[in-house]
This record gives structure tokens, C-alpha cells and sequence, in this order.
């Protein structure tokens, strides 16, 4: 049992982020040094381990994985200076899905990694966009610093510009590629050495004097580089942004660190100056006018995702619980606020690392999975005291692919329609349909969506569906004051949401534009 006052330092003491990127740029590799570095394993799985299928733990759930059946973000935990740090994987590839977003949610910091030599890619802007909306800070790490990249300088305009953020570099490269020869910290007034062996006799660190430069005699002295980055740094120091650690909370200044993740170069140094920044779990506020402090001591959390069919051998459900407040413990007596339900919480389990394991204690910042039997929907609220406590609906993200989906048996309309609303209702999968007709659409962020509602349909509900892709599409919403139904053509197709909303699915961004020069009075709005 805690008390109140340990209550406190351990909330206090928790740091809890997702890690952003666009596919291959190094999002797995940057998890697995930090869980090096926390002790969580013990080997970094190279490149050839992964591809022999020995995969990194950030992708452990691939191995029980089977597409369609089990997919998930993990959670992982370790412990580094005293900090319980809690990392959120955020799927991309073909597993992208509104629960990438939603993880977005439960976290309280956003580490973006990006490739040097490509810059900020499509994914990692939609993946930004979410953690700006939330106002959490964002702390970039420009990865693969060993291979020839862009310029730096280059990296850090487009960042500025694609992401509209601003940026303040933490450190800068000393060459690159074959040429790297270190990073020179301007945060912490030193140099790293990329190969102390060879630059420093053995030294990770060269200590700067308060210019910034190296005391004393120094073979790097000698090098060319050694003066363009002088000439960068002060470059940087009178034209770059102020660092303020207020703007870095608010999200509106980037820390940006160079590194690479595969050599670990630089990743301590991040992970180091990361976590004087990585705010704490905040406060949260609930439909009841109340603000909920993490340190209170009466538990409460939402779910912010559901994993079906985790273990394939059950029809068991998991649903993420992000904890806002006082202390879990196995068999807390809790009520479900959507349905003023009260409920026991037995069964949890807290996704480790190594394995899954089961919890018996946890707090506010920290991610449990409650077995669920079909209790909980994404959003829910749960709370243990005598309040009743709803925290805000999270937002809906507008989806960009869409199918017609029918049952196949035609004779089974009661299943599918069973199904397909309960889907709906877990935010599986977004509910559309056509203007003037039944005919069901479905919209999803990702494709994976529609597999796993396919799936799910089939082993859930016993209703096979037939999907007709629609393929991409824009979705936008219009006020129905101004709809004009004559408004919709082949290339915007009219259709309405779950609450009757009209909304159009343009075709391309085209479509849109002609759409609104033609009817320049019409607002059209999206979701997130
Ligand atoms: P992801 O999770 O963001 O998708 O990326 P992941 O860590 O799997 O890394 C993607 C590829 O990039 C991997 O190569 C990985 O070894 C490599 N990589 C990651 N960090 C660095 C770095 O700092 N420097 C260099 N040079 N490479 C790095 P891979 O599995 O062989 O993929 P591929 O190269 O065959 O696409």
C-alpha cells in the first residue's frame, strides 16, 4: 500500500510519451537503446535479427501477431534515474489506424524521430498534427546521422516550415556519414565524440570553455569542421530562436537533437536531457466542470484503445486504460461512468517489455489493460470514488479511405447490422452512408481497419462481409443550411455520417478546390 505522500512522488516521477515517425525512420531501433538503457533488455536487436524474425521489443507483438487477428500498440515500462518512464508505441506501415491517433491521447509528450537524409515525411505530419492539437511538447530527434544526409541547417528550416513549429537545435552535427566526427552540444557547452576511441583517447565528452570552445590543444582543432561548426553555432546562437523551456511545454518549441539511433549516438544525451523536460502527467479535465490532478487519490483513467482478439486461442478483448489519477490496485471497485455501471477490476495486465505481465499497482501516467468481456467502449471513464467523474469525448479523426460494406448472405441483415453498430460504437470504424439510400460506407485512416472489421465481423458476430473499395477520398462536412443536393457529382459523393450529418468524400483535392471556388460561400469543415 502507498500512502498519500508516496502517492505524490510517484506520480511525480513518472514520464509518459509516444514515440512519432515515419515508417524506417528509426522508431524501433531509438525504443530498443532506450530500453537498453533502462535495463528492459538486454540486446539490441540488429537489423539482420529482425528481419530473421527475431524482432525488437517494441515489435514483440508482431510475433503473436497475425494480421488482421492481433495487432496493437504496446506499452512499455522501465526505469532510468530514478524516472518510471512508460513508452507508447505508435503503429505506422500498413498498421496504421485511428488507435495510432488515440495513443496520441494518453500520452503526455511526443518524441519525433525523423530520417536526416529524407526530412519530415507525410506520416510524421499526421502523427504531429495530433500532438500539436494537445498542446504536449514535442521533442525531435534527427536520426541516422552515420549515413550522408541533408544539410542541417536545411533539416531544421523544413521542420519549421512543414510543421509550422519552431525549433531549437540541442546539439549539431560535426560532419556526417563517413565523415562524422562528433556532435557539438550546445545545451550542455560540450562536444561528443562519435568515436572516442579514435578522437579523444577513449572520452565520450570534450568540455567547451564559455566560448564554446575547446581548452587547450585538440586534434579536432586541426579539422575544417571544427570551424564550420563554430561559425553554425554562433550562426544558430544570433539568428536561431531563444530556448524557453515555457514554449518546449506548451509544443511550441522543438528541442531538436541529432543522433544516431543504430550506432547509439546521441541517444543518451537525449534521453538524458529528454527527461529534464518530459513534463509529469497533468491535470485533466472532466464533462463536470472538475479538473482531476494525477496526485488525487481517488483512481480514475479512460480507455483509449481496444485490442480485440489479443490472444487468438480467446475471444478476449484488452482495453488501455490511461490512469489520470490516484492508484490502481488489482480488484478495485470502480464504476463505469457511461452507464453508472460499478465493477471489480481483476483482471489487468501492464505491457512490459519483456513480457506481459500482470499488475498489481499502478498511477496516474501509467497504461494498464483491463481484460475486458464487451464492458467498455473507447472514451469510457472509470473512477473509484463517490463523484462521478466523465472525462472529454476524444476527438474522431477524419478517415481517408472508405469501402461499401454489405453482408454477404443477405438473409443475415440482423448480425450484420448487430455488428456493424457495435464496431461503430468501440470506434473500430467510422459509419457513413449513402445520401438517400441504406447502402452502408465505412471509413477508416488506415486499411488495416476495414481487415480487422472483416475479421472481427466474421468471428464476433458470424456475418461475412462483402467490401468495394472507394478508395481514398477527402472527407468534409457541410452545414445542412447550406446543402444543396444537387451539389453532389460523381466526384463528390454526398453521404451522411451516424448523427445524419451531411458530408462529401471528394475525390482528390481537386475536386475540393473546384468544389469551393464554385460555392465559395460554403463552409467545409473536417474532423481532426
Ligand atoms: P521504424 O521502426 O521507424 O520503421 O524503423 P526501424 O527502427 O525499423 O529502422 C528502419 C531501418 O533503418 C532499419 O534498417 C534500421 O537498422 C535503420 N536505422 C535505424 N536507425 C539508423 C541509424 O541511426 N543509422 C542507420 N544507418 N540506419 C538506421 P533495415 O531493417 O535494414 O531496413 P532497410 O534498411 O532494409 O529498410
Amino acid at each position: 500500500m502507498i500512502n498519500e505522500k508516496q502517492l505524490k512522488r510517484e506520480v511525480s516521477r513518472r514520464r509518459t510519451f509516444a514515440i512519432i515517425s515515419h515508417p524506417d525512420a528509426g522508431k524501433t531501433t531509438i525504443t530498443e537503446q532506450l530500453l537498453m538503457f533502462g535495463g528492459a533488455i538486454r540486446q539490441a536487436g540488429t537489423v539482420k535479427a529482425k528481419k530473421s524474425g527475431k524482432f525488437a521489443k517494441s515489435d514483440w507483438m508482431e510475433i503473436e501477431k497475425q494480421r488482421g487477428i492481433s495487432v496493437t500498440s504496446s506499452v512499455m515500462q522501465f526505469e532510468y534515474q530514478d524516472k518510471r518512464i512508460n513508452i507508447l508505441d505508435t503503429p505506422g506501415h500498413e498498421d496504421f489506424s485511428e488507435d495510432t491517433y488515440r495513443t496520441l491521447m494518453a500520452v503526455d509528450a511526443a518524441v519525433m524521430v525523423v530520417d536526416s537524409a529524407k526530412g519530415i515525411e507525410e506520416q510524421t505530419k499526421k502523427l504531429f498534427k495530433v500532438c500539436r492539437m494537445r498542446g504536449i511538447p514535442i521533442f525531435t530527434f534527427m536520426n541516422k546521422l552515420d549515413r550522408d544526409g541533408r544539410e542541417p541547417l536545411e533539416l531544421i528550416e523544413e521542420l519549421e516550415e512543414v510543421l509550422e513549429i519552431d525549433a531549437y537545435p540541442m546539439n549539431w552535427p560535426i560532419g556526417s556519414g563517413k565523415t562524422l566526427l562528433g556532435l557539438y552540444d550546445l545545451y550542455h557547452n560540450r562536444i561528443e565524440a562519435f568515436r572516442p576511441e579514435e578522437l579523444n583517447n577513449g572520452e565520450r565528452f570534450i568540455f567547451l570553455n564559455e566560448e564554446g570552445e575547446i581548452k587547450g590543444e585538440h586534434a579536432l582543432k586541426n579539422e575544417s569542421m571544427y570551424d564550420q561548426v563554430l561559425e553554425e553555432a554562433l550562426l544558430l546562437k544570433e539568428a536561431g530562436n531563444d530556448f524557453s523551456r515555457e514554449a518546449i511545454s506548451q509544443g511550441k518549441l522543438t528541442p531538436v537533437f541529432f543522433g544516431s539511433a543504430l550506432t547509439n549516438f546521441g541517444v543518451q544525451t537525449f534521453l538524458e536531457t529528454f527527461l529534464e523536460f518530459a513534463p509529469e502527467p497533468g491535470k485533466q479535465e472532466t464533462e463536470e466542470e472538475q479538473i482531476v490532478e494525477p496526485e488525487d487519490t481517488d483512481f480514475t483513467g479512460f480507455v483509449f484503445k481496444i485490442q480485440a482478439n489479443m490472444d487468438p486461442k480467446h475471444r478476449d478483448r484488452i482495453a488501455f486504460l490511461r490512469i489520470c489519477s490516484g492508484k490502481f490496485e488489482r480488484g478495485i471497485d470502480v464504476t463505469l461512468s457511461r452507464e453508472d455501471k460499478k465493477m471489480r477490476l481483476s483482471n489487468s495486465t501492464q505491457f512490459m517489455a519483456e513480457s506481459r505481465e500482470t499488475v498489481s499497482e499502478a498511477v496516474a501516467g501509467d497504461i494498464i489493460g483491463l481484460y475486458d468481456t464487451g464492458n467498455f467502449q473507447i472514451g469510457d471513464t472509470i473512477y473509484s470514488g463517490k463523484n462521478k467523474v466523465t472525462f472529454k469525448e476524444l476527438p474522431q479523426f477524419t478517415p481517408e479511405l472508405f469501402v461499401k460494406v454489405e453482408p454477404k448472405n443477405v438473409m443475415k441483415q440482423k448480425s450484420f447490422h448487430k455488428g456493424i453498430n457495435q464496431l461503430v460504437q468501440e470506434g473500430a470504424i467510422q459509419l457513413y452512408k449513402a445520401f438517400h439510400t441504406e447502402t452502408y460506407i465505412i471509413g477508416a485512416v488506415g486499411q488495416l481497419q476495414f481487415e480487422v472489421f472483416q475479421h472481427r465481423m466474421k468471428n464476433e458476430y458470424n456475418s461475412e462481409v462483402v467490401m468495394t473499395s472507394i478508395g481514398s477520398r477527402i472527407a468534409r462536412w457541410i452545414d445542412r443550411d447550406q446543402l444543396d443536393e444537387n451539389m453532389g457529382s460523381s466526384r463528390n459523393m454526398l453521404v451522411r455520417d451516424r448523427f445524419d450529418n451531411p458530408l462529401f468524400l471528394f475525390e482528390n483535392e481537386f475536386a475540393m478546390r473546384w468544389f469551393s471556388d464554385k460555392y465559395p460561400d460554403v463552409t467545409l469543415t473536417s474532423l481532426l
